[in-house]
């Protein structure tokens, strides 16, 4: 008698089903959200599906309490009117913002501490207001208390309504590397409220620049255009053209989340984040001195550089990319680019190693193979990346140069 076939050996019963959840991500633009005739945010928490939406916790960023000294006041009045107004279980809990307070656990802490204490569950909400890190921390926190809390951003910076804030990730940082521990849980809503944006400091407000020049090169070279005739408004942070450059920036960003068919990453592309690989290294060898979109700006400069140096991208174009984010106001070196381990390899070259791991998989980076285009490669040439540093260092006044990778 001939031996069963190996896989018929065992017994095996399979129940196999495909099911899909359906997402809504609403992105709203307003002014004064908190003004008592402006029904966007009780609308957000009170719809039709959310009828039994009572409780609400309120988190905001130190810096945006900081600036706006009424701001907790005029939360508490807010949502004190109104009969259909969901009922704040506490004032506005002000946590401190920035990268530190997404360097680490004690602020998820905090917050599920707040969410335990204040009985918010799974119809409850947290409403988040703050800069891209406390978005950040307090979104992972509200999507892992009791598997996930709903909860609404109200995005503080440039950065976060134009890029972070509208997206669907969260995180904190771990083992010296950004976004370790995180999530993917969409927001109930995000509301992005121009009147936080005017007392924010001019470097906070640059960094989301960095972001708009980002998707403008791998997405639609009008808006980088739009963003090259604008750039002294822009550079001086003029209201008009700041709102017009977030609103177009953020749309692209949602547009490509909802269409892209890859909302939560499970590929091995992060098309997203051109320019990124060297950013996140560049903020952790900083120390986090050096914020997200300055970073970004380094990293995209190096990237286009090295585009032209791959051969994908005119010198001329790389050329008016670096020239474009120098006028917008932008510092292209930093002394971090610089750092060598002991084997003499730059520093900054391992960004590409945590690209990898992070994404799982091989390696895929973004680079420009015309303005408004991306393309996909898979391996970065270490001499073509010593070389686009040169040219960066040159660029930038340097008289360092780049070290042999
Ligand atoms: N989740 C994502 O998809 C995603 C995407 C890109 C970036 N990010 C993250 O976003 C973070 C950067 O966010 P950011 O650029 O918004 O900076 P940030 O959150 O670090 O805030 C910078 C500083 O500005 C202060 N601040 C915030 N709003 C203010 C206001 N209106 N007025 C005065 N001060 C204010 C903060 O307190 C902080 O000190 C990074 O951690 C980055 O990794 C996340
Ligand atoms: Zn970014």
């Amino acid at each position: 008698m001939n031996e069963p076939a190996e896989a018929e050996q065992y017994e095996l019963s399979l129940y196999d089903h495909e099911f899909s959840v359906a997402y809504r991500h609403r992105v709203y633009f307003t002014r004064n959200a908190f003004d008592p005739g402006n029904p966007w945010l009780r609308d957000i928490l009170v719809g039709p599906e959310h009828a039994d939406a009572g409780r609400l916790l309120v988190t905001l960023d130190q810096g945006v309490a900081g600036s706006y000294p009424s701001l907790e006041e005029r939360i508490t009045t807010y949502f004190s009117e109104g009969a259909a107004t969901p009922r704040l279980v506490c004032p506005p809990v002000v946590l401190p913002g920035g990268e530190q307070a997404k360097s680490g656990w004690s602020q998820v802490s905090t917050v599920h501490e707040l969410i335990h204490r204040h009985r918010i569950c799974r119809h409850s909400h947290v409403l988040a207001i703050g800069g891209g890190a406390h978005l950040d921390v307090v979104g992972f926190a509200a999507a892992t208390a009791h598997r996930g809390v709903g909860h609404v951003r109200m995005p503080s910076t440039v950065l976060a309504q134009a890029d972070s804030g509208v997206g669907v990730k969260n995180g904190i940082n771990a083992f010296g590397q950004k976004n370790f521990v995180g999530s993917f849980a969409p927001p109930l809503a995000v509301l992005n409220d121009f009147a936080l944006l005017t007392a924010l400091p001019p470097t906070q407000k640059r960094g989301g620049l960095a972001e708009a020049v980002k998707i403008a090169l791998i997405r639609d070279r009008d808006f980088f255009e739009t963003i090259a005739t604008q750039a002294d408004a822009l550079a001086a942070f003029e209201p008009t053209a700041l709102e017009a450059l977030i609103v177009r920036c953020a749309r692209l960003h949602v547009q490509h989340i909802v269409s892209c068919g890859d909302p939560f990453e499970r590929g091995s592309a992060r098309p997203l984040d051109f320019g990124h690989w060297a950013a996140h290294k560049l903020e952790c060898l900083s120390g986090y001195r050096l914020g997200h979109g300055d970073a970004v700006a380094i990293g995209i400069a190096l990237d286009t550089l090295y585009s032209a140096r791959a051969g994908l991208l005119a010198p001329a174009d790389a050329g008016r990319v670096v020239g474009l984010l120098e006028r917008l106001g932008f510092p292209l070196w930093t002394p971090e680019l610089e750092l060598a381990e002991t084997d003499g390899r730059l520093s900054v070259l391992n960004g590409l190693n945590d690209f990898r791991e992070h994404l799982g998989g091989r390696l895929t980076v973004t680079l420009l193979r015309d303005l408004g285009h991306g393309i996909d490669v898979h391996e970065m040439n270490p001499e073509w990346i010593r070389e686009a540093l040169g040219d960066l260092a040159g660029r930038s006044g340097s008289k360092k140069q780049a070290e042999t990778p």
